[in-house]
């Protein structure tokens, strides 16, 4: 069925020819406070031009304008009225279209380049020195600008770097405005957005839960709504705004499995009930999921586990909530899911019907109970999820959580998991946390699991005695996305405290590491 959301009238849409800049583009554009969405180059001019959109972002690409099969562009795009703003490969894909001159001089440009900006009181440079410093990425070259082009700014190497024409209102750069390392990137696309598309920067977080409410509430009617919580921002906000949207209708599930961190169980139950009110089955399959796991050390084999038994229990409470509401005559008839819009666009932008990812690992459910999706979340990146949990009024412990696997603690003890060996790594981690938290540091890392090693043990002295204690290993990494990751460089004070804290604090453990690898080759998680 079609995502419950209707596009908001003040579009920009960013045409992605391939390359990974897109997304950035898109965040970049809604930085700006205008609301963006990505559309694939192939999609043909009307179709775009059908969504009326209020300007128009062209995004670089992989390739040269001349390699066999390079994207192009219909010319009706520059002559439809709409202001066009061309990046890297759309800038010169618009150069050529429109008559102007790319070639390849032999002088690629890749990386900070300085860029010499000749008209400083033009549309897109007004109020930005003279020289800054720009992210090229380029072989071909635009050596003329098509005909009513101003040439606005050049380099070393290519004589035609930005080029504006105010009466068409069509603008582009050589390099990326989008990535940091572009010293007045956002400046010049929010004068684009502002000044050479006259957009009005009115897009806010607030806006979206005012959109999503109403959206929801067309979708679902007097419905009756189902929705898993796993602890995690963006289930919990997507609960949340269904909840805003349709209140009693709605009812969430939580399954504890026993695996979560020191007091997060007790977030979902009591803060995050608090926070919004909402109706909530709590399953306590902690014994369960500890009997599954019992004797089992195969990484591959306990997550497997844990995910099987996470499925028959949420299957089991999904039922029954369907036969409550049934004995009243009501139909459970949709499932909230917090889907966000990299999936979206990662998955080709298509409109889900009740095919529910692992995500959170609410997976799989049995065909026999057909739900529409609820996706309030599809148009938002996550640090727009988090300003919209905010909005809503979220716990911040939930709303700034880091990242945790959906098979939670059960793949931080390296060995049998059992329910002693869960206490103690659950007492390490929140001390890690505390401390990390104290220091001010939790929005510098990515996350930071904390690991037992079950099965090892080492010699170590605490007051007078000998100890054979097992270690834990602080993993602490920084990541733009979780694909690739470094450590993370803590200062060593906090560690200090971090690992004498722990050592003393909680028994069997007697020696603390730091994990200092990478990712690749080492994975965030131990297991
Ligand atoms: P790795 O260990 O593959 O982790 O480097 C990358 C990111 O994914 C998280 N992770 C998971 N998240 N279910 C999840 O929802 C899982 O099974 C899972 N395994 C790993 C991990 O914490 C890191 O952020």
């Amino acid at each position: 069925m079609a995502s419950a959301t209707p596009a908001p009238p003040e579009t920009v849409l960013v045409v992605d020819f391939g390359a990974q800049y897109a997304q950035l583009i898109a965040r970049r554009v809604r930085e700006a406070r205008v609301y963006s969405e990505i559309v694939p180059s192939t999609m043909p001019v009307a179709e775009m031009l059908a969504k009326r959109p209020r300007a128009i972002i062209l995004s670089g690409g992989p390739s040269s304008v001349y390699a066999p099969g390079a994207p192009a562009i219909d010319r009706a795009l520059f002559e439809a009225g709409v202001p066009v703003f061309g990046m890297c490969y759309g800038f010169q894909l618009m150069a050529i279209t429109l008559g102007g001159t790319v070639d390849n001089n032999g002088r690629r440009e890749y990386g900070r380049t300085p860029l010499a900006v000749g008209l400083t009181g033009s549309t897109l440079f007004e109020g930005t020195p003279a020289e800054q410093s720009v992210w090229m990425s380029h072989g071909d070259a635009c050596s003329a600008a098509p005909e009513g082009f101003a040439v606005t700014a050049s380099t070393d190497s290519v004589p035609v770097a930005a080029f504006e024409d105010d009466e068409r209102r069509l603008y582009g750069v050589q390099y990326h405005p989008e990535v940091m390392h572009t010293t007045h990137g956002q400046q010049v696309l929010e004068h684009f957005l502002y000044r050479g598309a006259g957009i009005e920067p009115t897009w806010t977080t607030h806006n979206v839960v005012e959109e999503q409410v109403a959206a929801i509430q067309r979708q679902v009617g007097d419905k009756r709504v189902i929705c898993g919580l796993s602890g995690g921002v963006d289930s919990a906000v997507a609960a949340a705004l269904v909840q805003k949207a349709v209140g009693d209708q709605l009812t969430c599930v939580f399954v504890d499995h026993g695996l979560l961190r020191k007091g997060e169980a007790e977030q979902v139950e009591k803060d995050f009930v608090a926070a919004t009110g909402v109706r909530l089955k709590v399953v306590d399959a902690q014994e369960r999921f500890l009997t599954a796991l019992a004797g089992r050390t195969d990484p591959e084999e306990k997550r497997k586990i844990i995910g099987r038994e996470f499925i028959r229990v949420f299957e089991q409470a999904a039922s029954e909530v369907v036969a409550e509401a049934g004995e009243h005559g009501e139909a459970v008839e949709f499932l909230v899911q917090g889907t966000l819009y990299p999936d979206v666009v990662e998955s080709g932008g298509g409109t889900g019907t009740a095919n529910i990812k692992s995500h959170h690992n609410v997976g799989g459910l049995p065909e026999d109970l057909q739900f529409q999706l609820v996706e309030p979340l599809r148009q938002l990146f996550k640090d727009e999820v988090r300003k919209v949990g905010e909005e809503l009024g979220l716990p911040s412990e939930i709303v700034w959580r880091q990242p945790f696997p959906g098979p939670g603690l059960g793949i931080r003890i390296i060995g049998e998991v059992n329910g002693p060996r869960l206490d103690l790594l659950r007492e390490a981690d929140a001390i890690a946390r505390e401390e990390l938290t104290a220091a001010g540091l939790d929005r510098d890392i990515w996350q930071c699991p904390v690991v037992l090693l079950a099965d090892v043990r080492s010699v170590g002295v605490q007051g007078d005695g000998r100890t054979y204690g097992h270690p834990i290993v602080l993993r602490p990494v920084s990541s733009e996305d979780a694909m690739t990751a470094d450590w993370s460089r803590l200062p060593y004070d906090v560690l200090a405290r971090i690992s004498t804290r722990i050592t003393n604090e909680v028994a069997d453990v007697n020696r603390v590491v730091l994990d200092i690898t990478s990712k690749p080759p080492g994975t965030i998680e131990w297991e």
